[in-house]
């Protein structure tokens, strides 16, 4: 499918799969309610869980937004294009189905020509979930988008997804913001430009089970604790060296001679361990293992929204 005719079938009010720089979104005309619906029904979604709406440029923003404060413009220079959603009181214009019935709105300018050349040529604002079936794994290949979905829904392909992890959604009320949900852009970084509020923000959506593959994941600091059968240990890089950056004394897997147990090596660096998480995930969900053990990542907040994704998709031990 083309830009142009992925375009065309927004506009006629059909749901369209489309690459962003997170993770590939499910997406429909967000002025139209009909459309919107769609997606819901598609995905299996609970219609109390708000979509992000994706638009090419502030100005396309401000027409969905009714408010756009001083922060939001500080923001948005800051990233966009980028994966920061802002959450922000809603214009009338914006259907209820799109916001679970809140009176904001979540929307951001992806950092991805694609993207970004479909919302232009759609002419309107495109309300998208990620492209994964209600808690299922999300999106960040065409195929992945294809093995959710089969023909029901048609894919625009833009390759692999570079960031790999969904957005950071940040609510914004004047000059304070709340974080509704960690990315890789981190808190730390966000909190440089604006001062973070504590007040209670609805954050509907955020379902303690989510992100999940089919095999049962868990988190663990120490593989001397797999559990019994035939499973995959992810570990980071630096596991097998003795020192790291900050020289600190690392653990070294001790297991890995078990035939049982299948070895993937993660990227030390959290950008590139997030640029595979998922896609690792379903390959992995494919081979009918037991288990999937992750090795616990590191506390320092860059590693926030990966340990949140985990926790998310793990099974409790
Ligand atoms: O990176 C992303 O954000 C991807 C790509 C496709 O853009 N989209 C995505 O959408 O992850 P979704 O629907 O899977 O997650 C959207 C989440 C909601 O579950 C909710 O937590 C939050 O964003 N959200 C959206 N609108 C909100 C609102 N008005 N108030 C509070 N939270 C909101
Ligand atoms: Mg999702």
């Amino acid at each position: 499918m083309t830009i142009s005719e992925a375009a065309q079938r927004i506009r006629a009010g059909d749901v369209v799969a489309f690459p962003t720089e997170t993770v590939y979104g499910l997406g429909a005309n967000a002025l139209d309610a009909n459309a919107v619906e769609k997606i819901f029904a598609v995905k299996g979604r609970p219609k109390t869980s708000p979509l992000i709406v994706h638009v090419s440029s502030i100005e396309m923003a401000q027409g969905v937004v009714a408010d756009w404060p001083a922060l939001a413009d500080e923001l948005a220079a800051r990233w966009w294009p980028g994966p920061l959603s802002l959450v922000l009181p809603k214009r009338t214009i914006v259907p209820d189905v799109v916001t679970a019935g809140l009176p904001t709105v979540g929307v951001r300018v992806p950092a991805n020509p694609t993207a970004l050349a479909l919302i232009r040529e759609a002419g309107v604002p495109i309300a998208a979930p990620s492209a994964n079936l209600f808690t299922g794994l999300s999106a960040t290949t065409a195929a992945h988008v294809r093995q959710a979905f089969g023909d029901r829904v048609a894919v625009l392909d833009g390759g692999p997804c570079t960031v790999g992890i969904e957005s950071t959604v940040v609510a914004i009320q004047g000059d304070k913001l709340k974080l509704l949900r960690p990315g890789m852009i981190s808190l730390g970084e966000i909190e440089k430009v604006a001062a973070r509020e504590g007040v209670p923000h609805p954050a509907p959506g955020m379902h303690e089970r989510h992100y999940s593959p089919r095999t049962r994941l868990i988190v663990l600091a120490d593989p001397g604790s797999l559990p019994e059968g035939r499973g995959a240990w992810l570990w980071r890089e630096h596991s097998l060296v003795a020192l790291t950056p900050t020289q600190t004394v690392v653990h070294v897997p001790s297991v890995l001679d078990i035939p049982s147990v299948l070895q993937i090596r993660m990227p030390i660096e959290p950008n590139d361990y997030a640029a595979k998480l998922y896609s690792t995930l379903h390959d992995l969900d494919r081979q009918k293992l037991d288990w999937i053990a992750v090795e616990a990542p590191p506390t320092q907040p860059e590693w926030a929204a990966i340990l949140d994704r985990l926790t998310r998709a793990s099974d409790k031990v």
